[in-house]
């Protein structure tokens, strides 16, 4: 039976929040394999605000997604069958796949799932890719120690619920900033977090000031823009800041805005570091076994906001910058029964 693939391809780089026009939407038959490839059937798309960046035609740590090629996007999927001895039919595999139903691969880049550890759809969420960046960006780049206090941003999203609850695991403090009373709720009551800061309706120096009278050790930065200089003036001695993202200014049609107050790292004697997830790659499965543990162990839990239809990608994937997700907004293309169960 020939197959028929449905995908989304970059159509034009948008200046400012992408619409739809962004893409376009294209049907095309499946190709037949060649040796070494393997045919997915895509079953989730992780929705991830990196791929807002992907869409400009700037250099950065990857290159950017071409006009006319498949909008790159994070996936977990089924193989439905294969040319390369390293990935059997049947099997379930992550990796680069597409905003699309089926992918052919060369195996590059893929991962493959047990389903049999946690249900899929953790797989793109907290033992996931941002799963490792919250477990590498604070581990690594944040070097917490007990007893300090872990600031994190955007802490109802998927990087920042799993930050703040590692934050704990370690026996630090962990306050959280992030939009609305019910995700504040939620990090305090569901996550146990020890305070939480509703930026949208509270000035965040003044609420950092009260919920951190020693100073922040670690700030863990997703969103940039006024709250990066919010945690600026808040440091404490020897602070370290870990520049994981910037959403507030992904959209930005000017210059990205920078911290006014930066010397207060001279000041605070504090440093200010980026981290990229993709660099600890090797070590993915080291992460994946402990969070599982954690997760196992009642320690960590992870939120999956789960939106159904390939063809609603474009009005999905701008949630992401109206804090409309709450939790690791997944785009569900096909069912499967592990999916359905998840
Ligand atoms: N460095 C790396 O390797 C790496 C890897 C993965 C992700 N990241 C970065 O990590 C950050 C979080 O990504 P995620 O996948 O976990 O997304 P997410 O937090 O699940 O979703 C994005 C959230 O950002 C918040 N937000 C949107 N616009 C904002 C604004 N103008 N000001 C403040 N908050 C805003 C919204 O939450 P509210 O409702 O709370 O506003 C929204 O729900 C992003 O900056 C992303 O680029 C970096």
């Amino acid at each position: 039976m020939s197959l028929v693939n449905h995908r989304f391809i970059l159509a034009s780089r948008p200046v400012g929040m992408p619409t739809r026009e962004a893409w376009a939407y294209r049907q095309e038959p499946v190709r037949d394999l060649q040796p070494g490839e393997v045919l997915i059937k895509v079953l989730l798309v992780s929705l991830d605000p990196a791929m807002r960046g992907w869409m400009r035609d700037q250099h950065s740590y990857s290159p950017p997604v071409g006009i006319g090629e498949v909008m790159r996007a994070l996936a977990l999927g089924k193989v439905v069958s294969s040319a390369n001895p390293k990935f059997q039919a049947g099997k379930y595999v992550s990796g680069p796949l597409g905003v699309q139903e089926y992918c052919i691969s060369d195996g590059k880049g893929l991962i493959e799932v047990d389903p049999r550890v946690a249900p899929l759809p953790k797989f793109v969420s907290v033992l996931g890719m941002t799963g490792m960046t919250a477990y590498f960006g604070l581990l690594e780049t944040g070097q917490p120690v007990a007893g300090e206090t872990v600031v994190v941003s955007a802490a109802a999203g998927a990087v920042g619920s799993i930050v703040g609850q590692i934050a704990k695991i370690k026996g630090c403090r962990a306050v959280g900033i992030a939009g609305g009373a019910e995700k504040c709720r939620y990090l305090t009551k569901d996550l146990s977090f020890d305070a939480a800061i509703d930026y949208k309706s509270e000035k965040v120096t003044d609420a950092l000031r009260t919920t951190c009278p020693a100073g922040i050790n670690v700030y863990f930065d997703n969103v940039g823009g006024e709250i990066l200089e919010a945690a600026l003036a808040n440091l404490a001695r020897g602070a370290r800041i870990v520049i994981c993202g910037a959403i507030s200014q992904y959209n930005n049609t000017g210059a990205i805005q920078g911290p006014r107050n930066y010397m207060s790292l001279l000041v605070k004697r504090a440093s200010m570091k980026g981290m990229l997830v993709f660099d600890y790659a090797a070590r993915y499965p080291e992460a994946i076994r402990e969070m599982a543990g954690w997760m196992a162990a009642g320690k960590l839990k992870s939120r999956e906001d789960i939106v159904d239809g390939l063809e609603t990608f474009p009005e999905t994937f701008v949630k992401l910058f109206g804090g409309e997700n709450f939790g690791k907004l997944i785009l569900r293309v096909a069912d499967d029964e592990s999916v359905a169960a998840a």
